[in-house]
């Protein structure tokens, strides 16, 4: 969570959302609210010192949050909005905390890894240059970017546990249209417009919404199977530039810089 009020109040009366209380209540006595803003690359480090402290394992990682075409805004590193919210903190996240991954992990019981991206990712171009969208900022491209860097990221980050041997699998999903707050920066005649298309076309609720990512998270079907981007429940074929190797080298490299951390 990214409210450290939130997490608190949560962490001791968790709210009334049914998915929460029915389910994840039921099944584990202990979970916590932790705060991580993931647009800080300190806090983000912060979660994970704290995360380490607690000594548990960690089986499953979903890097989920994200925003959609916010104004041009710098985090507090200086990085644009999209970039870092959506993947650079995630990319940050999940390699300060993959040693753990793979300890979790056993074959036949391989920890995982969910990036959730969208189907913008297809409208997507990395620009190795100007990453933060400095010369020509668009928040449609800046939020396609984010999400096709994911992809990249997801593929890459298989191929390194695929020969390293690691048991971990890392899969990207998109859960579709689901009638969420993310909907919530569009300008207001793209709202009105979305009325009307939502009237034709009803989104899914953020429970059917989440059901690509809890699939990917714990389906045994999912098991062995990294390196796929999952839709609809289904694998299916991510943009042609998702798969460019060098491309996903040359992202993982530069992200490892502006993150801070040693490239492996
Ligand atoms: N909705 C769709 O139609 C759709 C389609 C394709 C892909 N997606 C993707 O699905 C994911 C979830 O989006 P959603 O639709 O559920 O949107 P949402 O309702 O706006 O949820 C955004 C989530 O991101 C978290 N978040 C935002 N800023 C954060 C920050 N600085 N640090 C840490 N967490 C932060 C929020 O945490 P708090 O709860 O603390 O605010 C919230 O959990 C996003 O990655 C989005 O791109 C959504």
């Amino acid at each position: 969570k990214r409210s450290e009020s939130k997490c608190s109040e949560w962490s001791r009366k968790p709210p009334g959302i049914r998915i929460i209380r029915d389910t994840i209540a039921l099944f584990i006595s202990h979970f916590e609210f932790i705060f991580m803003d993931l647009t800080s690359l300190k806090s983000v480090q912060q979660f994970v010192e704290m995360f380490r402290a607690r000594g548990l394992p960690l089986h499953v990682l979903v890097n989920n949050a994200g925003t959609m075409m916010v104004p041009e805004m710098r985090t507090v590193d200086g990085f644009e909005f999209h970039f870092a919210l959506n993947y650079l903190g995630h990319f940050l996240l999940t390699n300060s905390l993959l040693d753990i991954l793979k300890r979790s992990g056993r074959q036949g019981s391989r920890s995982r890894i969910v990036n959730v991206s969208s189907a913008t990712h297809y409208a997507g171009v990395v620009d190795m240059e100007d990453l933060n969208r400095r010369a020509c900022y668009s928040s449609h491209g800046a939020y396609a970017q984010s999400k096709l860097a994911l992809v990249l990221f997801t593929y890459h980050l298989q191929e390194q546990m695929t020969a390293g041997g690691f048991p971990v699998t890392v899969n990207a999903v998109d859960p579709g249209m689901v009638d969420t707050a993310l909907y919530d920066n569009l300008w207001s005649l793209v709202r009105s417009c979305k009325v009307l298309f939502l009237h034709v076309c009803p989104p899914q609720t953020p429970a059917e919404g989440a059901s690509t990512t809890v699939y990917a998270a714990v389906a045994s079907e999912m098991e062995g199977v990294g390196g796929r981007y999952v839709y609809n429940g289904r694998k299916t074929r991510s943009a042609d530039l998702s798969y460019d190797s060098e491309l996903q080298a040359e992202l993982w490299k530069k992200s490892c810089e502006l993150a801070g951390l040693r490239e492996n």
